[in-house]
């Protein structure tokens, strides 16, 4: 009888990943950027966008370092890519479920590779006549970025084009949970 491997470890200490960033640097980079929205959005008509799957961990933590009368939704998009490339469309998977008109959106986003998903939401989204949209996203990778001209107004941490799990962020739906954000060490391995 073939005997399974015994594995010696959890998914939360699989040896397989590089921590990046631990669950108590994240915390203290999520408070910063809650204090400055809150300073930043005092007379303002708040309602935070969260781009799913992958932001719900940081908006969760965001939202409650933003000591504001504020709102939430979701939207989730799917980007298309040619292999590996993106072709830059997008297509509403889940729309918003209230309009937005006159109000001062904050798009969540867990991290801004190429760009395009980004500017092709903030494109849909100035259609529907907010007041304002700005971006927060936990992570800035901005060497494959396409849109050179995409403002990121409140970023977490800017890295470099590495591919990263945890705190919200998958590899093939994996890792989402991990406390921390780390990077998959051997891909063959998963
Ligand atoms: P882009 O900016 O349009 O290229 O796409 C950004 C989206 O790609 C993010 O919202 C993630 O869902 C996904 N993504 C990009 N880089 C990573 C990564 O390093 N780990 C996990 N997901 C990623
Ligand atoms: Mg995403």
């Amino acid at each position: 009888m073939e005997t399974q491997p015994v594995q010696d470890h959890t998914e939360f200490s699989n040896p397989n990943l590089k921590t990046m960033f631990t669950a108590e640097e994240i915390k203290t980079r999520v408070e910063e950027l809650g204090k400055q929205i809150t300073s930043e959005y005092k007379d303002k008509d708040l309602i935070m966008i969260g781009v799913l799957k992958g932001s719900c961990v940081f908006m969760a933590d965001l939202m409650r370092k933003i000591d504001l009368n504020l709102e939430i939704d979701f939207m989730a998009v799917a980007s298309y890519k040619d292999g590996t490339v993106s072709t830059g469309d997008v297509e509403i998977i889940k729309d918003l479920m209230k309009p937005i008109r006159g109000k001062d959106i904050i798009i969540v986003e867990d991290i801004i590779d190429t760009g395009l998903t980004l500017t092709h939401l903030v494109d849909l989204l100035e259609t529907r006549g907010p007041n304002s949209i700005r971006i927060a996203t936990l992570l800035d990778k901005p060497e494959p970025r396409i849109n050179k001209d995409l403002k990121v107004d409140y970023c977490g941490f800017t890295i470099p084009n590495e591919f990263v799990v945890g705190y919200g962020l998958d590899v093939a739906g994996r890792f989402r949970n991990l406390p921390f954000i780390g990077v998959v060490k051997d891909p063959g391995l998963l």
